[in-house]
């Protein structure tokens, strides 16, 4: 990704974006009562001209502006899905972050693990440009996989044994090896064992860490959250051990703007939230 083309690409598409979803809604700007934009984490550039955008909108319309946490946005996929209450475990699985997130109260948050290097879809989308797949290539993967063999390769599965961090980078480098070194190997076996070994790394630390907190639900968001594999599995897994695995419908997975509007309406609605118009972007912002 080209940081300055993402932020061109962004100032271009804002204007007739919020158009389109102002006219599929039926409102127009003067029925807006407040507005939310995404403060981090994520690129400078392209965080900057949507905060910037978020804050002039709020000003010039005399409403209220909320700065939102792109990850917070991610978890509250679920209280838009399923109308649910904390606690439960988050599973926050995307293009630039995993982690488990113990959500004890809405704005309460806790990291009880995250990666030590790759992001979860950031090893599907690497994978999928070794393999000349598009991006991002999750979707492909996903779908490539339910033709394979899970058990065609060893694949390594880091850090699987205890705690709750995991580590994707080896599994990566162990899918070059053998895309390099087997001219003739099955796409289809090779995506699917390495999807298999995402999957057992994601789905034992999710249970484990339901266990370890105490906490009967988890619940699933972020890209990767869409995949039809995990979707399954952590549902089954989950109910052999006494918990529930629940997800957002595909839709409300990976990125949108809903999730950011949704969480901004909850804030400002149950605490009056409102943010000054000095806030800044912050690209390395966490949660918890
Ligand atoms: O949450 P998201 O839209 O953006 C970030 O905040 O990063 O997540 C995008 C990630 C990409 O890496 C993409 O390959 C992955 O989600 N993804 C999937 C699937 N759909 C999207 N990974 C696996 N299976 C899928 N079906
Ligand atoms: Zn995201």
């Amino acid at each position: 990704m080209v940081p300055e083309i993402a932020s061109r690409n962004h100032l271009k598409k804002f204007s007739p974006l919020i158009e389109e979803a102002l006219d599929d809604a039926g409102l127009s700007l003067q029925d807006i009562d407040l507005v939310g934009a995404t403060y981090g984490p994520g690129l400078v550039g392209p965080l900057l001209v949507g905060l910037s955008l978020g804050k002039s909108l709020g000003y010039s319309m005399g409403v209220p502006f909320l700065g939102i946490n792109h990850l917070e946005g991610h978890v509250f996929a679920d209280y838009s899905s399923h109308k649910s209450s904390p606690p439960f475990l988050a599973l926050l699985v995307s293009g630039g972050h995993t982690s488990l997130v113990l959500v004890e109260d809405w704005g309460t948050y806790s990291e009880l693990g995250s990666t030590r290097d790759d992001a979860a879809g950031e090893a599907f989308d690497k994978v999928g440009y070794m393999t000349g797949l598009g991006y991002p290539a999750g979707p492909d993967i996903d779908r490539l996989s339910k033709e394979g063999n899970t058990a065609a390769y060893d694949f390594p599965r880091p850090m699987l044994d205890k705690g709750l961090d995991f580590s994707f980078a080896g599994l990566k480098s162990a899918v070059a090896r053998e895309v390099e070194n087997e001219e003739n190997y099955s796409l289809a076996d090779l995506l699917a064992s390495f999807q298999e070994a995402i999957l057992d790394t994601l789905v034992t630390k999710a249970i484990r860490g339901a266990k370890q907190a105490n906490v009967e639900t988890i619940s699933v968001m972020g890209g990767v959250s869409a995949n039809s594999a995990l979707r399954e599995r952590l549902a089954d897994e989950a109910k052999v051990n006494g918990l529930t695995a629940r997800f957002p419908p595909i839709e409300l997975c990976t990125d949108n703007g809903a999730m950011i509007a949704v969480t901004a309406a909850y804030k400002h609605l149950t605490d009056k939230e409102e943010s000054p118009l000095t806030l800044g972007p912050d690209p390395s912002l966490r949660l918890g």
